[in-house]
């Protein structure tokens, strides 16, 4: 046994207190040191903290930013969505694949650099961009590419390649980056400096039973997506049996498109800090925890640092502000690559150190979540509002927005318009009154709450966004008349193929069907009844599986052929045969090789 491999387990293990909750930190700790979770530390991890090797290699498998066999010493993740793409992202990675002389998927030969691409890492404001191991590098071109790679050769430290740094925190010692904030507008609420600990006085001489009414009345939904009701989650999480309560924040930001979150974290996580210590007095809980994604593994020494200041201020700790018996710290807990885990049971799962693997609801996390115990997960934002709405009063934030939709909204705007970035607007504001604002440059399609949200064309343009219109987690992605949309569409659903965590086969596998039979029809290979055949299975998998992933993941054709059926309908043609290609022998046995999951034995003629 390699004694470094024993050694480094030993300490990691040690320092997470040989907790088998712990494992997300323990392995990335192995990794940080080894280069990767070797075949030979899996055993050791399993001893150290009294579970079985099964536990821990299935970890380390599901994430895409941990891995069983060591890559490069440096990792360039070239991001892969759309908007990337459309801004040159594909010509980078020629560059860097030319300087590198290796493939994507590759590690050259000696070993040092690693090309691979990755899902939206929260930067299409100033796409193309990569991660080049923790470090962002932003608005690449294919020269930057180049020069990228010269350097990397010259020093080996990613860190080097940050010459000029961003705005804000982005600019500061803790974070050194070169990410700009590309705050647009910024509103009353979440983009609105509070003098820390102004929220938690307001909250402490209430009870918290009136904390969670003034929620209540504020009609605060939550910002991450469902939009389910704050004050009422909470009512659950403080009713529900259980010794011990938790708060979670979601700062997971996976959904293409979204940046929003990114950008409080980096200017206002006091804010949200705080709103996550209402959140432990209304419910009765001493413990937060923030899940940052691994993309934005850069702010975690800030948010360490914010952290520390509001201990040391008294405004976490034990008695927090003096209040007699009100014990509350929170912890970061670090992701490492997968979208799924944005979805809150699967968050759990993994805060909990295991596969990002969704639960089975009921029951519901506010009623037993992490650790078993009643668990209130929000979004980044809302727990933004909660601070305000504390701070203010619930009168003055319900009567900001729209009707059925109270206070603000962060937008994060990409694509084809001047002025990308994050828009705090009030709710209700009509699609084209924010497309005029940001410049938009001959839209004809707006992709609104990413791809799991839909596809809106010019005829819809004057609707709302609000939760009962055009409801959004923030992400707003725009297309001009040059774009081919269904190439947007491809990408998307290749975008939920890759995510789905496979556990049920609506997902799994309806997904890669409808890929396929949509590249057909724009292959020119398609005919009238495929469109019935996307209709009918996006419309199954959206009702058979078991979380929001699979149930919103044919929105991107669903959604398009409702409002752009003509792009569908002028490439797909009757076979000239009269017969019917649904039927094709041929299809059939693929759509089942796909089922199955194995390829069909070929008999010989
Ligand atoms: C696949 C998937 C990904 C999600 N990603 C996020 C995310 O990145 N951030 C987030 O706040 N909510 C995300 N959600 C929604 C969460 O499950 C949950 O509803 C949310 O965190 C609750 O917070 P809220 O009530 O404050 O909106 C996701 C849901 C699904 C199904
Ligand atoms: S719907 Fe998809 S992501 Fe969700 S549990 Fe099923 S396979 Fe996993």
């Amino acid at each position: 046994m390699d004694s470094e491999v024993q050694s480094t387990v030993e300490a990691a293990c040690r320092e997470f207190g040989n907790d088998r909750s712990r494992m997300m930190d323990i392995v990335r700790a192995v990794q940080e040191k080894l280069g990767c979770v070797p075949p030979e530390s899996i055993g050791l991890i399993a001893e150290a903290v009294d579970t079985h090797r099964v536990e821990v290699a299935s970890v380390v498998s599901f994430y895409a930013f941990l891995s069983g066999e060591s890559a490069g010493k440096v990792v360039i993740r070239l991001c892969d969505d759309i908007i990337d793409r459309m801004a040159g992202a594909d010509r980078v990675a020629e560059a860097f694949v030319e300087e590198l002389g290796v493939g994507v998927g590759e590690t050259t030969p000696d070993g040092a650099i690693t090309l691979t691409r990755t899902p939206c890492i929260g930067m299409c404001d100033q796409a193309p961009a990569a991660m080049i191991n923790e470090v962002i590098v932003t608005n690449l071109s294919s020269d930057s590419a180049r020069q990228i790679v010269r350097e990397l050769r010259d020093h080996m430290d990613p860190h080097k390649l940050v010459h000029k740094l961003g705005d804000g925190n982005n600019a500061s010692d803790l974070v050194h980056a070169m990410v700009t904030n590309n705050i647009r507008k910024r509103g009353p609420v979440v983009l609105y400096y509070m003098e820390p600990g102004t929220a938690l006085a307001k909250a402490l001489v209430m009870s918290p039973n009136e904390v969670i009414r003034d929620l209540k009345t504020a009609r605060l939904r939550g910002r991450g997506g469902a939009g389910f009701p704050t004050g009422m989650k909470w009512q659950f999480a403080r009713a529900a049996d259980g010794d011990k309560r938790y708060v979670i924040c979601n700062a997971d930001e996976g959904e293409p498109g979204t940046f929003k979150d990114r950008v409080i974290l980096t200017e206002q996580a006091d804010l949200m800090f705080e709103g996550m210590t209402v959140g432990g007095y209304a419910i009765s809980s001493d413990t937060g925890i923030v899940y940052l994604r691994g993309e934005y593994a850069y702010l975690r020494a800030l948010l360490e640092h914010v952290l520390q200041q509001r201990r040391d201020k008294g405004l976490l700790g034990n008695n927090v502000c003096g209040h007699e018996g009100f014990n509350f710290d929170i912890r970061i807990q670090m992701g490492a690559g997968a979208y799924i885990c944005g979805e809150e049971t699967a968050l759990i799962s993994s805060c909990e150190g295991r596969r990002g693997d969704p639960k089975t609801r009921p029951p519901f996390p506010a009623q037993k979540g992490y650790l078993d115990g009643p668990t209130v997960v929000n979004n980044v934002e809302t727990f933004c509002c909660v601070a305000r709405i504390l701070a203010e009063s619930p009168g003055w934030f319900a009567q900001l927005g729209s009707s059925g939709s109270a206070g603000t909204k962060l937008l994060s705007v990409s694509g084809d318009c001047q002025i990308p970035g994050v828009y705090e607007v009030p709710f209700g504001i009509k699609l084209s009154e924010l497309l005029d604002r940001v410049g938009a440059e001959d839209p004809i399609a707006v992709q609104v709450g990413g791809p799991s949200g839909q596809m809106v064309g010019e005829a819809g343009f004057e609707r709302t966004i609000c939760y009962d219109d055009l409801a959004t987690g923030g992400s707003i992605m725009v297309f001009g008349a040059s774009r081919n949309l269904l190439e947007v569409v491809d990408a998307f659903m290749g975008f939920f193929v890759e995510e789905s965590c496979g556990y049920c086969t609506p997902c799994r596998v309806g997904n890669v069907l409808l890929k396929r039979r949509l590249e057909r029809i724009m292959a020119g290979d398609g005919e009238p009844a495929d469109l019935e055949y996307l209709q009918t299975l996006g419309a199954t998998i959206k009702t058979a599986s078991r979380c929001g992933l699979g149930q919103t993941s044919p929105n991107p054709i669903l959604s398009t052929l409702k409002n752009f059926r003509p792009l569908y309908e002028a490439l797909v043609k009757e076979r000239p045969d009269g017969l019917q290609a649904s039927f094709d022998i041929h299809s059939a046995l693929t759509d089942a090789e796909a089922a199955q999951g194995r390829d069909s034995v070929v008999f010989p003629h």
